[in-house]
């Protein structure tokens, strides 16, 4: 039985930071008839929860303020609505929560049945906290880039910018499931943990043969799975195959823009922005895959929850390596 009320961490308006983080005591979420009640195990922090903070995506989220932080979370379900089928209670599960809702930095917090996943016990609970958003991502760029995950298809050059991050680090291992030759960008303290990763030749995004891009073998990408911001279209250009194109996971309004054009003019070089519309069916491939081990869960730091600030200003910078995971 989950108590009336629970730890949360709000935010009341944008901006602000870590510091316009607050701990509060609110009550705990009643499931609707297809939603579980989680009781957290663990979350993990994306780049795009200090994007909804700073107000990027305004006025669509957040929706409401006071409004809790968070996607991605590991809990084990202590209450199931009437319609639920798919888990009971006691279940370990994995759950993605709309950026709408989001939910994750508190004790408690409700999943829609068709937003979660059982947690093999293969998977340790940061690990599994660490993949919804950024692992389902990756899968889908590179289903998108045409990727097959058996190592069939046609080989593709591939180009991952910002290999190291909590999107990139999965990237790259997908991409390798595949017939694909990788080339990565990260800085240069990740050059070996990205080769690790898989990654066939890898460039230091700080120096000037990373900042253009150019793959040291001389190869033209296919695909780009970009992962980074703030490269320009003519940096990409010369380096694409002639039907190349390169798949921009933060798209801003410059890239819709391209985008538009290139479709105007039949180019064959083209932006294609891409955003994450979940599908369980996905949701569940990439949690197979890291039960399988094919893929794993790289984790940047585990922060306890009394040091959640400390994550958030970690996500904020921009530099981690991997999945940050807080751990309730
Ligand atoms: N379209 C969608 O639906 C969707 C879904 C999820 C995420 N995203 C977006 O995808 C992007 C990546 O997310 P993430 O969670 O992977 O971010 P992240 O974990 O914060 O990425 C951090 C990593 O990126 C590296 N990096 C930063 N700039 C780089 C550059 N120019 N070249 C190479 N490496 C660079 C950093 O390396 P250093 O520390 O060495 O600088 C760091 O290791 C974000 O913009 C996010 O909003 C989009």
């Amino acid at each position: 039985m989950a108590p009336k009320l629970m730890n949360a961490i709000q935010y009341f308006r944008y901006g602000g930071g870590p510091a316009a983080l607050k701990r509060v005591k609110v009550a705990v979420p009643d499931p609707k008839a297809d939603e579980v009640l989680l009781k957290v195990e663990a979350a993990s922090l994306n780049a795009f929860d200090w994007k909804i903070q700073e107000g990027i995506p305004r006025p669509i989220l957040p929706r409401k303020f006071p409004y809790i932080p968070g996607t991605d979370v590991a809990g084990e379900v202590v209450q199931a609505g009437s319609s639920v089928k798919k888990f009971q209670v006691g279940d370990k599960v994995l759950a993605l929560f709309s950026h709408a809702t989001g939910g994750a930095l508190a004790e408690y917090a409700v999943a829609k049945e068709n937003m979660a996943v059982a947690r093999p016990p293969e998977l340790s609970v940061p690990e599994g906290a660490g993949l919804p958003l950024a692992a389902l991502t990756a899968h889908l760029a590179l289903t998108h880039a045409g990727i097959k995950f058996d190592g069939s298809g046609d080989r593709k050059n591939i180009l991952i910018t910002a290999a190291s991050g909590g999107v990139g680090h999965y990237a790259v291992q997908m991409a390798k499931l595949g017939n694909t030759h990788v080339t990565a960008t990260c800085g240069a303290r990740n050059l070996d943990f990205v080769k690790g990763l898989g990654a066939d030749e890898v460039l230091d995004y700080k120096t000037s043969e990373g900042a253009s891009l150019k793959s040291p073998s001389g190869k033209k990408y296919d695909y780009v799975i970009h992962c980074a911001m703030g490269i320009p279209w003519a940096t990409f250009e010369p380096n694409l195959s002639a039907t190349g194109k390169v798949i921009d996971l933060t798209p801003g309004l410059g890239a819709m823009m391209k985008f538009a054009m290139q479709k105007l003019t039949f180019s064959k070089k083209q932006l294609v922005p891409l955003i994450l519309f979940p599908k369980i069916e996905n949701f569940e491939y990439v949690v197979n895959l890291a039960k399988e081990r094919k893929i794993k869960t790289v984790i940047d730091l585990k922060h306890p929850w009394s040091e959640a600030e400390d994550a958030w200003s970690r996500i904020m910078s921009g530099h981690a390596t991997g999945k940050i995971i807080i751990e309730l």
